[in-house]
């Protein structure tokens, strides 16, 4: 993670909610964070956008981590106002948890599965399957036997210690690639060079096994443009779920990232709609798990481009909330002061400037985006209370 500009917070600002100090303070102190800073008595009685989305019957979460926590309570305090779940960024990976065959490392983890529960919130995780962020242990093309054993190990020691405690769990990640030479469109990793496409079905069985209470997630990215690249993915990622759900295997949502880049095309809500009204006829529900805004193709001028992220970011989740099988949304960080987009070439900006994906700026105020998500939440139409 990059920290862009972060500076000590003056609190939330005027449109943050207001949260229990001494509730946080005990919470922080399990984290190794320092104390917190003085809060200003500005915080407004905004409505937090877990109680707006709430109403209408959705999950809001924030994805944050423990380095974050540590080096800025303001963020965690903004992350515990405003959320009603909390994701692991990166401590529940397979490189971060299980550094070396059977011998895990849950610390980072449990400190913040702990900070959400002793919050009253609930937590999901991120990610059991996943090319990216293994050990080098897993090695890049182990034996039917080895990635068998492999996957039964670690699926079966995270769902089994975190049971009962996880909203949901993102099960296999990023697992179509349409470009590759397959027909089927999956992505060739360790996990399909060793077990072919049936790891998938394999991965949510384990699961299930070991935490049947958790919505079992498949999740992916780039199915929302109206592109023809984007059209291929959401074919393929609709075969896949055909032939998973034909098959019996218990995944119960589709996690759509949501890492929004007016640069990768137009969006077309009708089109983004259908997609989910498809999946939706799967009997699964729709989950936005990563959102966040890749601004680097926006103006540089900091209120230009803030406006410009709200309304992209407004209109896609109108769309979005606008079907009932969508059920959550998470952010994939809370402050502008941390963020992936500005460690990857592919997202940062070429003027230089530090990006500013998130709903609180870097000195954790609250932006325009944070007002175009609570918008979003108020003109939703409520779902039905989940069976
Ligand atoms: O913590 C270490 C630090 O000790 C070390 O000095 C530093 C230099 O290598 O690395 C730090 O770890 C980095 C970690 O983020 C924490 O900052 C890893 O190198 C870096 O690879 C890791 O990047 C994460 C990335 O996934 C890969 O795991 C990003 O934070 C995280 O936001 C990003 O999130 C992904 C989702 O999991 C899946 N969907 C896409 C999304 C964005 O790429």
């Amino acid at each position: 993670m990059t920290r862009a500009n972060m500076r000590e917070a003056e609190g939330p600002g005027p449109r943050g909610p207001v949260l229990d100090r001494r509730l946080l303070c005990r919470a922080l102190a399990g984290l190794g964070a320092e104390a917190l800073p003085r809060v200003s008595k500005a915080a407004s009685r905004e409505p937090s956008l877990a109680a707006l989305a709430a109403a209408k019957g959705v999950v809001f979460g924030m994805a944050l981590t423990r380095e974050q926590v540590q080096e800025a309570p303001a963020l965690a305090r903004v992350a515990l106002a405003e959320a009603a779940m909390l994701v692991p960024g990166n401590e529940l990976k397979w490189g971060a948890v299980e550094p070396a065959p059977g011998r895990f490392d849950f610390v980072d983890a449990d400190a913040l599965v702990d900070l959400a529960r002793s919050h009253r919130m609930q937590s999901r995780g991120h990610a059991l399957v996943w090319h990216e962020a293994l050990p080098a242990w897993i090695g890049t093309s182990p034996t039917r036997a080895e990635m068998s054993g492999a996957l039964s190990r670690h699926i079966g020691a995270l769902c089994g210690r975190y049971a009962g405690r996880m909203h949901s769990w993102d099960v296999v990640n990023e697992v179509i690639e349409p470009s590759g030479e397959r027909s089927d469109g999956l992505r060739r990793t360790p996990f399909l060079g060793a077990l072919g496409e049936d790891y998938i079905a394999r991965a949510f069985s384990l699961a299930a096994e070991a935490d049947p209470d958790a919505i079992l997630t498949l999740n992916d990215y780039d199915l929302e443009r109206d592109t023809e690249w984007q059209a291929r993915r959401r074919a393929a990622m609709l075969d896949l779920l055909n032939r998973l759900i034909r098959r019996g295997v218990p995944v119960r949502a589709l996690g759509i990232q949501g890492h929004l880049d007016p640069a990768k095309g137009p969006l077309d809500p009708e089109i983004f709609r259908s997609f989910i009204r498809a999946v939706a006829s799967l009997g699964l529900s729709v989950f936005i798990t990563e959102l966040d805004i890749t601004d680097r193709l926006l103006p540089g001028d900091i209120a230009a481009r803030d406006q410009a992220a709200a309304e992209t970011t407004r209109d896609y989740l109108t769309a979005v909330l606008a079907e009932p099988s969508v059920r959550m949304v998470v952010t994939w960080g809370v402050s502008d002061a941390y963020s992936w987009v500005d460690g990857n070439r592919r997202t940062r900006r070429t003027d230089g400037l530090a990006s500013r994906p998130h709903l609180y700026d870097g000195a954790f105020r609250p932006k325009p985006l944070r007002a175009a998500v609570a918008d979003a939440f108020r003109s939703a139409p409520a779902r039905p209370i989940a069976r």
